[in-house]
């Protein structure tokens, strides 16, 4: 049995202990393991593939990134490519991936990636190609599993963040606005937000009114507290508007979200007068070292992949369905994406403390 790993899609803390965790039980069972650099590129000509041995995931279970490398911009469905005018064209370069897939002996794949990595792996496995996934992504909008590894670091790092912003903003009375990544849920900021005290949280899901967001910090103002910190996700707008993006994306990747943060701060700035400063806390959230809960997540998906590979789950997706791992067809996870649910408990603990949606 030869099977190959790629890793996809933006990276999350924990790749490596999945990989890890694959190849050595792949390996233990008497199975070659390959990886598939950067992305799919390394099964297009345009990278490596390489032989993962025990040697080559020694140690490698705290770092974040992947060793396997990734792009946002690989889907080999439609794979831009370069013309002579600087112009780009999508091309369908799956069968050239099979087809290079089967001359190197490869009987099975695990695709580790987002929702975008999860469609490739679908529509891949549509042409025939045996592959399982494992769900990655800091934003934790993967249906159909509690949670993604990444998320859990990537929360970590924001409550940091916030409590580091709480300190200079109670001493200048200064309110302090936060953008944390999510796409289009919003994840990562209720989750940091909440356990991090912040008096002002915005979700994709949940529209804000700017009015109200002036209203809560007027409102601690007269309560006697002259700082406010509002944590804010990237993919948050106000009631009957669009998300903020950031310039056009380069070709074969998604639109770039982000810059809210910048024009909420000053919007309070103007209503309520009270000095306002913002920050994006960006692509910090992705790095560093997994937590002790996204590594052992992580290196669960990884023994789990080895194990559906082994029961040909062909198209399926691990998945954390607490207390369990267990294994869901990626049709079912693409059905519907995850969202925070304005009616969850942690949105409804969080009002109760006192903290504003903006609504
Ligand atoms: O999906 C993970 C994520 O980190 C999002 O939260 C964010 O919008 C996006 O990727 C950033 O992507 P890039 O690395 O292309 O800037």
């Amino acid at each position: 049995m030869r099977i190959a790993l790629s890793t996809g899609g933006g990276d999350a803390p924990g790749l490596n202990a999945v990989i890890r965790a694959a190849v050595l039980s792949a390996v233990n069972r008497g199975w070659e393991v390959l990886g598939v650099k950067r992305g799919f590129a390394g099964l297009l000509g345009e990278d490596e593939v390489v032989h993962l041995t025990r040697e080559s995931v020694r140690g490698i279970a705290h770092l974040g990134g992947t060793i396997l490398r990734s792009t946002n911009r690989g889907n080999p469905f439609c794979y831009p490519i370069r013309q002579a005018d600087g112009s780009h064209v999508e091309v369908d370069r799956s069968d050239e991936l099979i087809e290079n897939a089967r001359q190197l002996g490869i009987d099975a794949m695990v695709s580790m990636g987002g929702d975008g990595s999860l469609d490739i792996a679908r529509r891949l496995c549509a042409k025939g190609v045996r592959i399982v996934c494992v769900p990655k992504t800091i934003d934790n909008d993967v249906a159909c599993t509690v949670t993604t590894f990444g998320f859990d670091t990537a929360v970590n790092t924001a409550i940091d963040a916030i409590d580091k912003l709480h300190t200079t903003a109670e001493s200048h009375d200064r309110v302090l606005v936060l953008e944390v990544m999510g796409r289009e849920a919003g994840f990562i900021a209720l989750h940091a937000g909440v356990a991090s005290g912040a008096d002002v949280i915005l979700l994709p899901e949940i529209p804000y009114d700017i009015g109200k967001i002036c209203e809560k910090i007027a409102a601690r103002e007269r309560a006697g507290r002259g700082f406010s910190i509002v944590v804010v996700a990237e993919g948050a707008h106000p009631k009957g508007g669009t998300m903020q993006t950031i310039g056009p994306s380069l070709p074969g990747q998604a639109k770039r979200i982000g810059g809210v943060a910048y024009v909420i701060a000053r919007e309070i700035q103007d209503i309520t007068g009270k000095e306002t400063r913002s920050l994006v806390l960006g692509h910090l959230q992705r790095g560093g070292m997994p937590t002790g809960y996204d590594r052992l997540l992580a290196t669960r998906f990884g023994g789990a992949a080895v194990r559906a590979i082994a029961e040909e789950r062909w198209g399926h997706m691990v998945a954390l369905q607490s207390p369990n791992i267990v294994t869901v067809p990626i049709e079912q996870v693409l059905r519907t994406p995850k969202r925070v649910e304005p009616g969850h408990d942690t949105v409804q603990t969080a009002r109760a403390l006192g903290i504003s949606f903006g609504d």
